[in-house]
Order: structure tokens, then C-alpha cells, then sequence
């Protein structure tokens, strides 16, 4: 709101007591592009940037923005989460991940996961110029190594768009899954 003196100083306003309470430890939030930091996570072949929801909601939820900065040399192994959920968007690129429930997923651009914690999934493959936003609650969530999970067969069962698999040449760990895939 312009000021009389024309800053953008924001107006301390009071609500009204006929509008809804805001729920307990949320408070508004706008995240901006050239404010928001870049932090350390949970994988070295991604840039984190906080969006600031895990300060603006007292530790409920988290968010980030999640793009890759180099290859990833190797498959992230057979993990869960410990929280509640874990739900990621793909903006762009690919990421293929294999899941307890015996599919191998392949997401790109549109496509989204909904991960509840205990959830066994072991990331095989991420292009080079994925992007994601990635939320999770509660904010602070932990990551626990297992092995594979016992009775899988050998292959998954490819899901995801085909055109996702056949399209992206990079995508080398189609060929592990008999895919018909040729890599130039
Ligand atoms: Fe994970």
C-alpha cells in the first residue's frame, strides 16, 4: 500500500473480529525470488531453496524448490521418511524412482507424488535440469536407510508416460528395465 509519501511501507491494519481466526502458528507469507535463500538438503545433486512456509507455519509444513546442479552418479538407495507426508510437483525434467508397491515411476513436467512417511523408495535417475517444488509435513523430516524390501521382483513395473521412458535419451536406466531405449 503506497504511503502518503509515496514509500511501500506496509499498513498495520486490525482484523475485524467477524472474519475467521487465523489457525494457531500460521502467519501470511510471501516468498520472492530474489529473497528467498538457497540452503543445504538432503541430496548433494540438488539446490534447496527455502520458501519459507516451515517459519511462516511454526514448523508444520515445508517447502522448497528443488533443481538439480549435477548429474546424479548413482541411485539414492532404499529409503522412507520420518513424517507424516511427502509431495513433490515436477516442474521440468525427469525423475524416476521405485517404489515398495513394485512400480518403477517415471514423472516429468506436470507430474506429481504423494508419498506418505514409512513409504519405501529408492530414486534411480534425475536429468540434469529437473525442478521440483517439494513439500512435506511436518517440516522436519529425517531419512532412514533400509534394504530392499523383501519379495520385489527383479523388474518393476514401469509406470508413468511411455513417451517419458523412450523420449528422454539420457534416460539410461530405462535399458536396466528391457525398455527398448537407445541411448545416441
Ligand atoms: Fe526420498
Amino acid at each position: 500500500m503506497m504511503d502518503r509519501d509515496n514509500s511501500l511501507t506496509p499498513q498495520a491494519a486490525t482484523r475485524p473480529d467477524d472474519l475467521p481466526k487465523v489457525a494457531d502458528g500460521l502467519r501470511l507469507h510471501k516468498s520472492f525470488m530474489n529473497e528467498t535463500p538457497t540452503i543445504p538438503g538432503r541430496r548433494s545433486f540438488f539446490q534447496y531453496r527455502d520458501l519459507g512456509l516451515e517459519a511462516a507455519s511454526s514448523g508444520k509444513i515445508r517447502c522448497n524448490a528443488s533443481n538439480s546442479i549435477a548429474g546424479m552418479v548413482e541411485s539414492t538407495g532404499w529409503h522412507y521418511h520420518t513424517c507424516e507426508m511427502q509431495f513433490a510437483y515436477i516442474i521440468r525434467g525427469t525423475v524416476v524412482i521405485e517404489f515398495e508397491d513394485g512400480t518403477v515411476a517415471a514423472f516429468g513436467p506436470g507430474d506429481a507424488m504423494f508419498i506418505p512417511g514409512g513409504i519405501r523408495h529408492n530414486e534411480i535417475y534425475v536429468s540434469e535440469d529437473k525442478q521440483s517444488i517439494e513439500l512435506s509435513l511436518p517440516g522436519m523430516m529425517g531419512t532412514i536407510n533400509v534394504p530392499r524390501p523383501e519379495g520385489l521382483p527383479d523388474q518393476l513395473t514401469p509406470v508413468g508416460s511411455t513417451s517419458r521412458w523412450h523420449s528422454d535419451q539420457r534416460l539410461g536406466i530405462a535399458q536396466t528395465y528391457q525398455l527398448g531405449v537407445h541411448t545416441v
